[in-house]
């Protein structure tokens, strides 16, 4: 199947009280009709970056007002990066919601990678107290992961998304072509949390990456968008069966413990190149989650070294950076919104394939194995 005007290539729907689907193909942002219909009230605040807004905002704009030719529409772009992701960013954006006038059956449109697709959700769950957003992901890690769930928020100086709300998209359209403009080490780094599916849930998901890994590195459409339907069918899953992470949502974490630790000791460097970013940290941390469970007696050590070759092949980190030290990675486990008072909290797996939620993990276990290389 090809998408058309206004037939997506793929749609994955998510149950629960609030449903919504996320259609996936190439071309969708220029149907008008496609993101149109999902808009109740008179006002629309598209929400950006300085990076995607000139390359998609004009054309999203010019669509939406083709077919809703009374809609009062704004825009508010906020510079790129992860470390613009703050309240005082947050609060510009409430203040172009007040500026447009927007009501209660304002629609939020949130245009761009992870960074805006959090602020912007967490903007909608505040204004009003709870406004529609339809996320519009641009970076492969936000169409297969972030854009979906629910998960709003923002950082603060002591610690990354620890302001924020559940609040569930409106729906989630994914158009693929927005991918051709990602920059190559972006591409990678949503490769990270698309292999992460198959690492926690599905061997044979692993084994299809294995075969398609040169056609996702090389940007191929047709592999990519397969590979991001498969992606939101596992988050859908576990996101319907726990919406507010109390059970096995938490699953989705595997990696994410050390990787927020590597982020966060690096101090968020990876936009400018002098740390790994999200990603890559959470590369290295499936791998530490992996060689972890191995050491634990939980799992094969043969499973990291596939593990590891798949991520290396594309073109993924595998090792913790240079010039961390355990202890300081440790310290910042300690203080992640994982842990909680039974110590420290991993998700591991015992297999390929097969994640489980670990509580009680000593620190020994941990340290011997992060000095171990
Ligand atoms: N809410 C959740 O459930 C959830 C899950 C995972 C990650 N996240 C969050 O997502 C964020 C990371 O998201 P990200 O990796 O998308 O980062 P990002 O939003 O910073 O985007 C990465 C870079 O790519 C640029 N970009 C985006 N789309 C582009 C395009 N099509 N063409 C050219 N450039 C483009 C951006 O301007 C930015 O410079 C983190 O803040 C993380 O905490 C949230």
């Amino acid at each position: 199947m090809t998408a058309t005007a206004s037939q997506p290539l793929h749609r994955v729907k998510v149950s629960g009280d609030a449903a919504y689907t996320i259609d996936i193909g190439p071309g969708l942002l220029a149907d008008a009709e496609h993101v149109a219909v999902h808009l109740r009230g008179r006002h629309a605040l598209i929400v950006s970056d300085g990076h995607v807004a000139p390359l998609y905002a004009d054309a999203l704009e010019r669509t939406l007002r083709a077919a809703r030719p009374t809609l009062s529409l704004a825009r508010y772009v906020l510079p790129p990066g992860e470390h613009e992701k703050t309240l005082a960013r947050f609060g510009e954006c409430l203040d172009a919601l007040a500026r447009l006038g927007a009501t209660r059956d304002a629609t939020v449109l949130a245009l761009g990678g992870g960074v805006v697709g959090d602020l912007a959700g967490f903007a909608a769950a505040c204004w009003m107290r709870g406004v529609d957003v339809v996320q519009l992901p641009t970076t492969l890690l936000a169409m297969v992961d972030s854009s979906v769930g629910g998960k709003t928020a923002v950082d603060l100086p002591s610690g990354k998304n620890l302001v924020g709300a559940f609040h569930p998209p409106r729906a989630v359209i994914a158009d693929t072509a927005t991918l051709r403009s990602l920059p190559a080490r972006e591409l990678r780094a949503g490769l990270a949390e698309v292999v992460k599916y198959g690492a926690i849930f599905d061997e044979s998901f692993l084994s299809w990456l294995e075969a398609h890994a040169a056609d996702l590195l090389g940007g191929d459409d047709a592999t990519l968008a397969q590979a991001i339907a498969r992606s939101c069918g596992y988050k859908a899953d576990v996101v319907a069966r726990d919406p507010y992470e109390r059970g096995d949502r938490a699953l989705l974490n595997f990696g994410h413990t050390f990787g927020h630790a590597i982020e966060t000791e690096q101090g968020y460097a990876g936009a400018t190149g002098d740390g790994l970013n999200h990603g890559e940290a959470v590369a290295v941390g499936m791998v530490l989650a992996a060689r972890l469970s191995a050491e634990l007696g939980m799992a094969d050590a043969a499973d990291t070294q596939r593990l590891r070759s798949l991520l290396e092949r594309l073109g993924l980190p595998t090792t913790i950076p240079a010039g961390l030290s355990p202890d300081a990675l440790l310290a910042r486990m300690r203080l992640d919104k994982k842990a909680d008072a039974s110590g420290l909290r991993f998700i591991l797996w015992d297999r390929a394939g097969l994640a489980r939620i670990v509580s009680g993990v000593a620190d020994e276990a941990v340290l011997s194995m992060l000095a171990s290389g």
